[in-house]
C-alpha cells in the first residue's frame, strides 16, 4: 500500500496548479497526495452536485448514502431512475493493488455490491497495468494483492455470477477499447488535467486510457447509465471519460435557429429574443433579434458575438430545429440518419437540420442509427464520491502509519487495540465531556459507527451520535464499545475470505500474471 493510495487518502486535495491557472484553484489529483480541505470546494469549482439533493429519488439508498458519506455525484440521476424502472443501468470500479485492501476500500466494495443487489451489471476490475505503469509495482506484488482484493469483495457479497470481475492486463476487449479512446485524447490535454510532463512515461499515459476504457467497459454490450462509485480524487477520470463518451459520438445533438453557429450563451440570447418576437410576427428575422437583443440585454457579455452573427445572418428568418452535426459518422450512418429523419429537414455538408423533432426525440434517433451502423451510442457515465475518512490517529489515513487506517487482514486483535488507541472527538476530561458533550464531527471513531461499525442500522449511529453530543456517552466506553465490534467484524470478513477462496479459484480469473 502506498502512502497516496486514493482510496486511504483522507483527503486529498487540494493541490494548487503550477501556474497554469489562478493560484487559489484546487485540482484534484489521482497519483497525488492532495487532501480534500474543503468539500464545498468541490461542489463550487468543480461541478460536482451534492447527494443529498437526490437522495429522495433512490429507492432503497445504502446507509452510506442515507448517512452523507456519499457525499457528491455527477449525473447519477439516470442511474437513480433506471434503478427505479427496473431498466438495466451498471456499476464498475477499479482497484489498484498496491497494497493490503483496507476499510477505505470496503466502502467502494459495498457501493459495488449494493449496485448488484439494485440489479445493476457490476463490474469489479484490478488496475494492475495502472499499479505497473503509474506506482512501480512489480507483478509479483501485483498478484499478491489482487488476489487479496478480489477475496474481500467476494467475502462482502459480491456475486461472481451476476457481475464481472477482470484484471486490466488480461482483458483485449479492453485494451482494443482503450486504444480507440485513445485518437480522441492527446498530451496536451493530459498536461492540463494530470500535469504529466516530458518526464511522464508513456505507460502511464496508457493507463489513463485504459481506465477511460475501463468506465466505458460496461456499455460496449448496450449503452446504459453506468456509476463509477469512486473518492473525489478519480473526479478529473470521469470528466475525461465524459468527454471521451461524447467525443466517440457519430453525431452531436444540438440546439439551433439559423443556418449558422452559436456558442451556448449566445443560443440562450438568441433563444431569448426569439421567444420575446415570435409572439407578434411571423418571420422573426435575425436583424430583428439583434435590434431586439440591443435594446434587452445591452449588459449580458455574449451580446456583442450573437449581434455580430445574427447582423451577418441578415433577412435569414430564425426557426428553432435541432441540429445533428457529423462527429465521426460513417457515410452509411450519415445516410441512413437523413433517412429516418421524418418531416421537414435540411441537409447540408457535416451537418442536418431538422424542424419537427423534439431533442430528445432526436438524440434517441442519433443513437439508434450509430447503433445500426457499428457505433457504441456511449452515455456519458455518473459517478457518486465518498468521503475519505480520517485516520485514526486523527490526523490523514496513511498506509504508511498502520496505526492510522484499519487492514481488512489485521489481526482481530490487533483491529481492536488499534480502536482502543485512536484519537476522539472527547473533552479533556470526563466532567466536561458530560458538561459540553463530545464532537463527533471528525471524531476518527464515530466515523468507525457511520462508515462500517453501525452497518445498516441507523438506529445504532444516531445514539452514537445523539449520545456522544448530549453528553450522554464517554469516549472510553465508545471506543470500547467500537473495538469490539471492529475486532468481530475482523474476525468474521477473514473467516469469509477464506471461504471465498474455493469460488475464486473456480473464477475466470487470471490470479498469476504471465507477465514478470
Ligand atoms: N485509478 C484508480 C485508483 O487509483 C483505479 C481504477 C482503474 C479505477 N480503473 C478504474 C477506478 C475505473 C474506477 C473506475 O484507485
Ligand atoms: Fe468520539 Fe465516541 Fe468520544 Fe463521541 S464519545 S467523541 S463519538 S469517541
Amino acid at each position: 500500500m502506498t502512502d497516496d493510495d486514493p482510496h486511504t487518502e483522507p483527503v486529498a486535495p487540494a493541490r494548487t496548479d503550477g501556474g497554469t491557472k489562478g493560484a487559489d484553484d484546487v485540482t484534484l489529483d489521482p497519483w497525488g497526495s492532495s487532501t480534500v480541505a474543503d468539500y464545498r470546494k468541490l461542489f463550487e469549482e468543480f461541478g460536482i452536485e451534492t447527494f443529498d439533493a437526490l437522495l429522495a429519488d433512490v429507492p432503497n439508498p445504502h446507509y452510506l448514502m442515507r448517512r452523507g458519506v456519499i457525499f457528491g455525484h455527477r449525473d447519477y440521476e439516470p442511474v437513480a431512475e433506471a434503478m427505479a424502472n427496473d431498466e438495466p443501468f451498471a456499476a464498475l470500479s477499479g482497484f489498484m493493488p498496491t497494497g493490503d485492501p483496507h476499510i477505505g476500500h470496503k466502502l467502494v466494495f459495498d457501493e459495488l455490491i449494493w449496485h448488484q443487489q439494485q440489479g445493476g451489471d457490476v463490474y469489479a476490475l484490478i488496475a494492475d497495468l495502472e499499479a505497473n505503469s503509474a506506482r512501480g509495482m512489480s507483478w509479483t506484488e501485483i498478484d499478491e494483492h489482487a488476489e487479496s482484493y478480489l477475496l474481500s469483495l467476494l467475502a462482502l457479497g459480491f456475486d461472481p455470477d451476476e457481475g464481472e470481475l477482470y484484471r486490466q492486463s488480461e482483458n483485449d476487449e479492453l485494451q482494443e477499447l482503450a486504444f480507440e479512446l485513445g485518437a480522441k485524447a492527446n498530451f496536451s490535454e493530459f498536461q492540463g488535467i494530470y500535469g504529466f510532463d516530458g518526464e511522464t512515461s508513456v505507460s502511464h499515459m496508457q493507463s489513463v486510457v485504459t481506465q477511460m476504457a475501463d468506465i466505458l467497459y460496461p456499455q460496449l454490450d448496450e449503452p446504459k447509465p453506468t456509476v463509477i462509485p469512486v473518492g473525489p480524487d478519480q473526479d478529473p477520470h470521469v470528466r475525461l471519460a465524459r468527454d471521451l463518451a461524447s467525443r466517440m459520438r457519430y453525431f452531436k445533438v444540438t440546439k439551433a435557429y439559423a443556418s449558422f453557429e452559436l456558442e451556448d450563451a449566445e443560443r440562450d440570447l438568441v433563444a431569448r429574443a426569439y421567444e420575446a418576437l415570435a409572439d407578434n410576427e411571423d418571420d422573426v428575422r435575425c436583424s430583428d433579434a439583434a435590434a431586439w437583443l440591443e435594446s434587452e440585454a445591452p449588459d449580458d457579455p455574449a451580446l456583442e458575438s450573437a449581434v455580430a452573427k445574427l447582423d451577418a445572418g441578415g433577412k435569414e428568418p430564425l426557426r428553432p430545429r435541432v441540429r445533428f452535426f457529423d462527429r465521426n459518422a460513417t457515410a452509411d450512418a450519415f445516410e441512413a440518419l437523413i433517412e429516418a429523419i421524418d418531416g421537414e429537414k435540411r441537409v447540408y455538408e457535416g451537418h442536418i437540420d431538422s424542424f419537427e423533432l423534439d431533442r430528445e426525440a432526436a438524440a434517441e434517433l442519433a443513437r439508434e442509427v450509430e447503433l445500426d451502423h457499428g457505433g457504441y451510442g456511449f452515455r456519458p457515465p455518473s459517478s457518486i464520491y465518498h468521503r475519505f475518512m480520517t485516520g485514526l490517529t486523527g490526523g490523514k489515513m496513511s498506509s504508511s502509519d498502520p496505526a492510522s487506517h484499519i487492514s481488512l487482514l489485521d489481526d482481530p486483535e490487533d483491529g481492536y487495540d488499534k480502536v482502543k488507541a485512536a484519537a476522539t472527538g472527547g473533552r479533556e476530561t470526563a466532567e466536561k465531556q458530560r458538561e459540553l458533550g463530545g464532537e463527533p464531527d471528525g471524531c476518527p471513531v464515530y466515523e468507525l459507527y457511520a462508515y462500517l461499525l453501525a452497518g445498516d442500522d441507523d438506529g445504532l449511529a444516531t445514539e452514537v451520535y445523539d449520545e456522544c453530543i448530549g453528553g450522554d456517552r464517554l469516549c472510553g466506553g465508545c471506543k470500547e464499545q467500537a473495538a469490539e465490534l471492529m475486532a468481530e467484524f475482523l474476525d468474521d470478513h477473514q473467516e469469509k475470505r477464506e471461504e471465498a477462496r474455493e469460488l475464486l479459484a473456480d473464477l475466470d480469473i487470471e490470479l498469476e500474471s504471465s507477465r514478470r
